[in-house]
Formats: C-alpha cells, sequence, structure tokens
C-alpha cells in the first residue's frame, strides 16, 4: 500500500497554485528556454498560464511518473519535465512528429510514445502516475474512455489534469460526465482547463 497523498497535493491546493497563477501572484521560477516557449506564437502565449501551472505543479508534488496525453509540439512536456527534473515523464501521441517535436528538447527524463493514447494504458502499472494530464483526442467518447482506462492507473488521492474541457460541445459533455470531485479553472488556458481528484 502508498502513504496516503498529503494534503498540499490535493484538488484545492491545485486550485490554489491556479488562482495564484491566474492573479499573478505566483513567481515565476521557469527556466528561460520555458519562458521563451510561451512568447512563440499567440498559441503558447495562450498556453502559458496552464503550462507554468503543469510546471508549478510537478516542482510541487515531486511526482516519479508523469503521464501526459497529447505531445503536440512538446511544450507542456517540456514543462512537466522541467517542472521536476527527476521525474520519468512518458508523453503519448498519435503522431510520430510530435514525439520528434519533444525528442527535440532532448530532456533526459522524457519518454516518447507513438500511438493512440487508449491503446497504450496498459503500459503503465496500477496505482503508478502520480500526475496524468490528458490533452489528446479531443472527443467526449475518447476522454471519457481515457479516463476510465487511465484513472486506475492513477496514485490513489492525486489530481489529473484536463486541458480545454469549455471548448467546444464535445468537450463540455466530457467534463460534465467526469463523476469525481472536480474543480475548473477560470484563466487558466482560454478553452477551459479542468482538474480531479480520484
Ligand atoms: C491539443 S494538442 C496537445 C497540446 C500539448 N499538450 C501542449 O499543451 O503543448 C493534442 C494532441 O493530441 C494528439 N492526439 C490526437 N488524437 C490522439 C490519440 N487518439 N492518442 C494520442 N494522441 C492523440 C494530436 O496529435 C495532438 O498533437
Amino acid at each position: 500500500m502508498s502513504e496516503p497523498l498529503p494534503q498540499q497535493h490535493n484538488l484545492d491546493a491545485a486550485f490554489e497554485i491556479g488562482n495564484q497563477i491566474i492573479q499573478g501572484d505566483f513567481p515565476d521560477n521557469r527556466p528561460e528556454i520555458l519562458k521563451k516557449i510561451s512568447q512563440l506564437d499567440w498559441a503558447t502565449r495562450s498556453a502559458e498560464p496552464f503550462h507554468r501551472f503543469l510546471f508549478a505543479w510537478a516542482q510541487r508534488i515531486k511526482p516519479k511518473l508523469i503521464v501526459e496525453t497529447g505531445s503536440d509540439r512538446g511544450y507542456s512536456g517540456s514543462h512537466l519535465a522541467l517542472g521536476w527534473p527527476s521525474a520519468r515523464v512518458v508523453s503519448i501521441d498519435i503522431r510520430s512528429v510530435c514525439s520528434d517535436h519533444l525528442n527535440a528538447f532532448h530532456h533526459p527524463n522524457v519518454e516518447t510514445i507513438t500511438d493512440d493514447s487508449l491503446a497504450v494504458a496498459d503500459q503503465f502499472e496500477d496505482n503508478s502516475i502520480d500526475l496524468l494530464f490528458l490533452d489528446s483526442a479531443h472527443t467526449c467518447a475518447h476522454v471519457s474512455k481515457e479516463i476510465e482506462l487511465y484513472v486506475p492507473k492513477v496514485r490513489a488521492g492525486a489530481v489529473v489534469f484536463i486541458d480545454d474541457i469549455a471548448m467546444d460541445g464535445e468537450m463540455t459533455r466530457a467534463w460534465k460526465g467526469v463523476a469525481y470531485q472536480k474543480r475548473s479553472f477560470r484563466g487558466l488556458h482560454n478553452t477551459g482547463f479542468g482538474a480531479f481528484q480520484v
């Protein structure tokens, strides 16, 4: 049996950090490379608050294993990897070019998988993931299935994050269907950002 998670790793603590970032009350202690990513274009500028949040949360909880679905250009993965460099970070994307993007950063703690996130959930042991970030296919069916397959892999009591929960009807429906204690963050991303505790 793993030890219960400390209170400062729970949903309220995540919400508090998120709000501090939104209000400009949280120090930005990211390395320069991550600050530069946030200035690349409009998409990285709008993603900056939740990318900063992922960095801060990794620093806070000192995870052993981080799993991300949806690597894309490797920007959230880089924030997770540099947030806690001792963590093993596994990032999954269905497009091989996205693994290439993330691998191009040469983070020594990152492993990439090119596959459908639903096909590889079994590669993780039950109760082993300390930080799970879901940001792959944005359909209700896919997100719901990711939650079904990945939540048993997450350490009991850990907080899971989902991006774009208010992006469209599909994602709103997916978020509505999350049957765990949950919070949505106003202002971490213009398309919504949510967290739930397993
Ligand atoms: C919104 S982007 C991820 C953005 C990234 N997390 C960030 O914040 O920098 C979504 C990514 O999910 C990937 N994707 C789409 N369907 C997928 C699936 N079934 N399994 C894994 N990845 C998928 C896409 O290729 C795309 O790169």
